[in-house]
């Protein structure tokens, strides 16, 4: 950048999302509009978060961007959605430039003509199968919003990129509403509850396979709109209810209600994935072994004390309160002994270790599988996209290209 006044620079970070009731199913491919409203919890950026750099510059001669350290295509139609949502709404842009230049009078006018470029980096290994494309695409809407200056709802932005974006717009609690109209407009992502609302929960991501995937959502779900007659009656006649459901569980921290609700969530989406023609199964056997787990580490409490639920992998996402983790962790070790890396085992919130009763462990009833469950990431409810304020965050350098690894 040759000169400071023609470029703007802008760091931020987004959060995974977990969704407790399922989106599966497009009605617009291209809008990225679904079959039903879905709702998430956002995970905490301390253990998984994307960072993203937007730099605009009238120096800059083509738009590029740059993933985990590789240049990839800018020209990836998802990418390219988004970065056009931009200039929908010229007015707002250009109202928001004449704010800040009455602000630096020399500025001269920020156009959204000057191109980007875009680094971004996952705090996590993509490799480690756990969805990553909703915190990127919720980070790469945030970034490029605020580089070019422009406010409002950017659910629209985020989903263009993947529909489950939208959701990690917000923390805490977030439920997308499916919308009704053709262009999208009200399809959109709102909070239900601040990431403050339940500070006893807790999420454990259980890392069971790092291998890809066969089918991704975008392929399977529209494979499932296409062949499962169970998919449409799930949208049309089971999820309404649930988000009712749900929502109340929240809202009055019933987490008995909450995990039971979850976990059927899960499994009904698991059922229209089977029910969808080729079928799709995203679980393995490991993954069976952790429900049966919960269920068994449940009836022996006599209550829902965990609930988990899967995404279009086979990695658990468990949660549970505060006062459960230590138990349940050492229920998880029991059954699956740490192979490799027995000290790196839990990442994440630290949990202090607990024995294994002899009535729980007889309760369970498994034989022990090593090296099933990879290794558990510890996290809890956390806050949406954030501003870094200090430039030693940007990941391009002033020149526009990615900073050489500190
Ligand atoms: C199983 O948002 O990844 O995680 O909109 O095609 O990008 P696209 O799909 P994506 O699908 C997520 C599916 C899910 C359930 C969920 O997060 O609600």
């Amino acid at each position: 950048m040759a000169s400071e006044k023609h470029s703007v620079a802008v760091t931020c970070t987004a959060p995974v999302n977990i969704a407790v009731i399922k989106y599966w199913g497009k009605r617009d491919e291209k809008l990225i509009l679904p079959i039903n409203s879905s709702l998430s919890v956002t995970l905490h950026q301390d253990q998984l978060k994307t960072t993203t750099t937007a730099v605009i510059s009238k120096d800059f001669t083509e738009d590029r961007i740059w993933l985990n350290g590789q240049e990839e295509d800018i020209g990836q139609p998802r990418i390219q959605a988004c970065l056009s949502q931009m200039a929908v709404s010229p007015s707002t842009v250009r109202r928001l430039a004449r704010k800040r230049r009455s602000g630096e009078e020399d500025l001269p006018p920020l156009s959204l003509s000057y191109k980007v470029h875009i680094a971004s980096v996952n705090n996590f290994p993509t490799a480690a199968g756990l969805a990553s494309s909703a915190a990127g695409y919720a980070c790469l809407a945030y970034a490029l919003a605020r580089v070019y200056g422009v406010e409002g709802d950017l659910s629209e932005v985020a989903r263009r990129g993947s529909g489950s974006a939208c959701r990690s717009l917000y923390g805490g609690f977030v439920e997308w509403q499916m919308g009704e109209r053709a262009d999208g407009k009200d399809s959109v992502a709102r909070q239900v509850a601040p990431e403050s609302h339940w500070p006893e929960l807790r999420v454990l991501i259980l890392v069971v396979s790092a291998e890809k995937k066969l089918t991704g959502s975008t392929a399977g779900m529209q494979t499932s709109v296409e062949t499962s007659p169970l998919l449409r009656f799930r949208a049309e006649a089971v999820v309404p209810a649930r988000m009712a459901e749900m929502i109340r569980c929240v809202k009055e921290r019933n987490f008995q209600g909450f995990g039971q609700l979850t976990m059927k969530d899960s499994n009904q989406f698991h059922a229209t994935c089977l029910d969808t023609f080729p079928p799709i199964s995203y679980l393995n056997d490991t993954s069976r072994r952790i429900i049966h787990l919960v269920h068994r580490f449940n009836a022996h409490h006599g209550q829902t004390k965990v609930a988990y639920t899967f995404d279009a992998g086979p990695n658990a996402v468990i949660f549970t309160l505060d006062d459960t983790v230590a138990e349940f962790v050492a229920a998880v070790k029991h059954c699956f002994p740490p192979e490799s890396n027995k000290d790196k085992f839990l990442k994440g919130l630290p949990v202090r270790p607990a024995p294994l009763s002899d009535e729980l462990r007889a309760a369970l009833g498994m034989d022990p599988t090593p090296g099933g469950v990879k290794y558990i990431i510890a996290s809890q409810v956390g806050p949406g996209p954030q501003m870094l304020d200090q430039p030693h965050a940007h990941l391009l350098g002033p020149d526009g290209l990615p900073k050489p690894e500190a």
